[in-house]
């Protein structure tokens, strides 16, 4: 028997289709609404390739109330909702404002509209460490002050986790959590499921992934004059499965009322930095393939240095990340492979 109906927006993307893997395993019933605006409907036989049962899944725009409203009017005892429908290109985001805030921002009411209809109490929200922008302050705390977003994306989460935290002390009854994430990568360890960027990866590791396929000529590492040992950035990578546990253990938190203050927020990320090179040194040392890269300048509004204190996940949630760089470049690199080799087919 279902422990119970979990709205799952964004679901079929790269961290939602994962999230849904975990729930469904946990013994919950996801049902995902997603407009397929970055992600394939083949997802949904990678995800019924892992777990043996097709998901749930509704095409629609969250951004339209009376199309979510027609399909969370079908089901019964929903517990909780996981937002994860978002435009997420940070430099497209620069370009197109106004269609960010109007995805993320507007999208994010209506769900919490509907929440409020359907009086779904719990909420988790997909948030970002790009909040905490250009910190000095190391590792980052919950409490680290957040800086002034350099780009429309970053707002829109600053501003979602705002308009959450409004919400959750209007009403008693309401529960939310918001996952600050820091850099997840890698993929399911089945390679069944994993990230699918749209045209040229913006991000490292499938940038890498496809260098490594031979599809792209090299990766351009971004600077190697950082104040770091080997002068590269240095961010806190986390392995999207390890990532996924931890929305299902939120929901449990909120589900459960374990949770001392109705609003809270969470860092979720490994708490150990690692620096572009050395990312690249662990790609060919987990899977042999060499990788080509040349150092180039750096890309503007990077930030040198990132990482995560997690410790109030450990303490609160229950929650620490598992796997290993390793496995996040190995796990990555299965996913890519089997992926080219199947669009090749
Ligand atoms: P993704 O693009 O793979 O997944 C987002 C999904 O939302 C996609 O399937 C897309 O089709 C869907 N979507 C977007 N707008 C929608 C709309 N209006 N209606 C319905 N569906 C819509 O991205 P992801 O990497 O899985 O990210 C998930 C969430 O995590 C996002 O909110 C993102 O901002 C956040 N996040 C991601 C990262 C990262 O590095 N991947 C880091 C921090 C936070
Ligand atoms: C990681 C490191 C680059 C590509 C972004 C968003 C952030 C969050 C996570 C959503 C950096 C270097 C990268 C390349 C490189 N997303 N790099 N060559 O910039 O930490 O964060 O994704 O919320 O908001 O800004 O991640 O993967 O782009 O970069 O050298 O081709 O890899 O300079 O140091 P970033 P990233």
């Amino acid at each position: 028997m279902s422990k119970g109906t979990v709205i799952v927006t964004g679901g079929t993307g790269y961290i939602g289709s994962h999230t849904v893997v975990k729930l469904m395993e946990a013994g919950y019933t996801p049902v995902i609404l997603d407009n397929l605006s970055n992600s394939s409907i083949s997802t949904l036989d990678g995800i019924t390739s892992i777990t043996g049962n097709m998901p749930n899944f509704h095409e629609v725009d969250i951004c339209n109330y009376d199309a979510v409203m027609s399909v969370v009017n079908n089901f019964n005892n929903i517990i909780g909702i996981i937002h994860f429908a978002a435009l997420k290109a940070v430099g497209e985001s620069s370009k197109m404002p106004i269609e960010y805030y109007k995805n993320n921002v507007s999208g994010f009411l209506t769900t919490l509209d509907v929440c409020r209809t359907i009086r779904c109490q719990n909420i988790i929200f997909s948030s970002s460490a790009t909040v905490y922008g250009f910190t000095k302050e190391l590792p980052v705390k919950e409490t680290t002050p957040c800086q002034q977003a350099t780009n429309p994306y970053g707002n829109s989460k600053k501003i979602c986790e705002d308009i959450l935290r409004d919400f959750i002390h209007s009403e008693n009854a309401f529960r939310g959590i918001a996952l600050r994430y820091f850099n997840p990568i890698g993929a399911h360890s089945s390679g069944h499921i994993g990230e699918m960027p749209q045209g040229i990866p913006n991000n490292l590791m499938p940038y890498l992934t496809q260098v490594a396929s031979g599809m792209r000529e090299y990766l351009s590492v971004y600077g190697d004059d950082y104040d770091t040992p080997d002068g590269t950035a240095i961010r806190d990578y986390i392995h999207v499965e390890d990532l996924a546990d931890a929305h299902v253990i939120a929901l449990e938190r909120l589900a459960l009322n374990r949770n001392s203050d109705h609003y809270e927020v969470y860092n979720l990320g490994t708490g150990k930095g690692y620096s572009v090179k050395e990312v690249i040194n662990t790609f060919e040392a987990s899977t042999n393939i060499p990788l080509p890269h040349k150092i180039v300048g750096r890309r503007a509004g990077d930030i040198p240095v990132l990482y995560a204190d997690t410790s109030k996940a450990e303490k609160e949630l229950g929650w620490k990340a598992k796997r290993t760089l390793s496995d996040m470049t190995r796990s990555a690199w299965n996913w890519e492979s089997n992926y080219r080799a199947r669009s090749n087919s």
